[in-house]
């Protein structure tokens, strides 16, 4: 089994010629709410590129948004039952403008995903007992996710950790990481601002695994993946598709890569079925919408 502990959030997504200037207003094309966060967009992506069953850990509002986003794992075979729904509070929710080049810009309310706390994770112990892969991200509670890190790497589970939205972490949760996955510019955060700090994927994957991650793979959109793996480095170049809209190209990246993993494959074998499903969900709109399955890849 895949447990994701993470974010879920509604997309509220404009199409626009360009990021507006600041003061500019600009008109946009049809709006639309698409189910997305990162945590579940890479629980969707993990159900929907692999066989292994996919578990959730996270917390929605009480509002139509949580109904709908609950609805939206379960659709996709996701064992919700330790998807809180918390009274009283509002569901996450992003505001995503994407531009005619398919590049986008994201600001996030965390709402609900703000109160996962460590009992949420305490209580989903008999799931985390069944997971071979735990995930997670950073756009829940720092605190809670130190947690789930040392519980899941002391339960022995293989722990995947996708540090965005970018930020630092203490050293103690980066040497519980079996499998970091930062774009550039979460790695140059990781490591910190200071003139020395490594800006080459090749130099910052290094870096962060001498930091203790056994396993670093930095994303680069469109120039692929740098993999510093135990067993050696090595660069996977991307392939070459027209982007219509690149908003959750990493969450579907991840879920390949993991839905891939927990079947047996190996890291190199995981990050080709990881790029061949982002290649395909970059050709399309919005988060959980892009995302493809197996057969498509
Ligand atoms: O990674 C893409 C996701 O980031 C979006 O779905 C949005 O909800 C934000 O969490």
């Amino acid at each position: 089994m895949i447990v994701v502990i993470g974010s879920i959030n509604m997309d509220l997504v404009l199409r626009v010629p360009r990021m507006p200037l600041p003061g500019e207003t600009l008109t946009g094309g049809a709006f639309r709410t698409i189910p997305g966060g990162k945590g579940a967009n890479q629980a969707v992506a993990c159900a929907r590129l692999g066989h292994a069953p996919v578990a959730m850990i996270g917390c929605l509002g009480d509002d139509a948004f949580g109904h709908t986003l609950r609805a939206a794992l379960v659709a996709d075979g996701i064992d919700v039952s330790h998807v809180a729904a918390l009274p009283g509070v509002a569901s996450g929710i992003a505001s995503i403008l994407v531009d005619a080049n398919g590049q986008n810009s994201i600001v996030i309310a965390g709402g609900a995903n703000d109160l996962l706390s460590p009992a949420h994770i305490d209580a989903a112990l008999p799931l985390l007992q069944r997971a071979s892969v735990v995930v997670l991200q950073l756009e829940t509670p720092l605190a809670t996710i130190a947690h789930a890190v040392n519980l899941a790497h002391c339960l022995g589970k293989t722990v995947v950790l996708n540090p965005a939205p970018a930020a630092s972490l203490p050293a103690a949760v980066l040497a519980q990481v079996d499998y970091l996955i930062p774009n550039e510019i979460e790695a140059a955060m990781l490591l910190g601002a200071s003139a020395s700090a490594p800006a080459e994927p090749r130099d910052q994957a290094a870096a962060l695994r001498s930091s203790g991650c056994r396993n670093v793979l930095v994303t680069l959109g469109a120039k692929g993946v740098h993999a510093a793996l135990e067993s050696g480095s090595q660069d996977f170049p991307a392939h070459a598709v027209e982007a219509l809209d690149t908003t959750a190209a990493g969450d579907t990246f991840i879920g390949g890569f993991v839905a891939a993993l927990a079947v047996g494959a190996d890291a190199a074998a995981a990050i080709g079925q990881g790029q061949r499903a982002a290649a395909i969900g970059v050709t399309r709109a919005g988060a959980q919408t892009s995302i493809p399955y197996l057969h498509e890849l």
